[in-house]
């Protein structure tokens, strides 16, 4: 895969390990990438860089919804970073616990 010819989409582009594929992919050359956050303006610094290329768009990954928007709002994607999540504490005995 060639960088320069990549349409990214990155979830929980916002920040933490999301924001640096980001910025990341925009450095080695993205073509263009479609940063996505549960609230948008938490994106607002990331698309300053290239207004371009950094597309913001909404997005809660639990929200089906929210999903089917983003389909309709994006072309052309061929690498999906879908980053957003939440590290759990606690081991498996811990989790099955609850
Ligand atoms: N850091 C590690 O050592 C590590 C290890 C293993 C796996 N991971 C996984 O790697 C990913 C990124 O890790 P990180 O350290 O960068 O975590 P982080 O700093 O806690 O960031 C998590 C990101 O996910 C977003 N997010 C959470 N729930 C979401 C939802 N329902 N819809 C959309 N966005 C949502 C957060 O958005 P908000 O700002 O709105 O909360 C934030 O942008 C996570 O999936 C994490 O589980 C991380």
């Amino acid at each position: 895969m060639k960088i320069n010819e990549t349409v990214a989409l990155v979830s929980g582009a916002n920040r933490g390990i999301g924001k640096a594929f980001v910025e990341a992919l925009y450095s080695a050359g993205a073509e263009r990438i479609y940063a996505t956050a549960r609230s948008i303006d938490s994106l607002t610094d990331l698309v300053a860089i290239d207004p371009q290329r950094i597309i913001p768009i909404a997005l809660d990954v639990t929200k089906p919804d929210q999903i089917a928007a983003v389909v309709q709002q994006t072309q052309g994607v061929n690498l999906l970073i879908n980053n957003a999540g939440v590290l759990g504490s606690g081991g498996f005995l811990q989790i099955i616990a609850m």
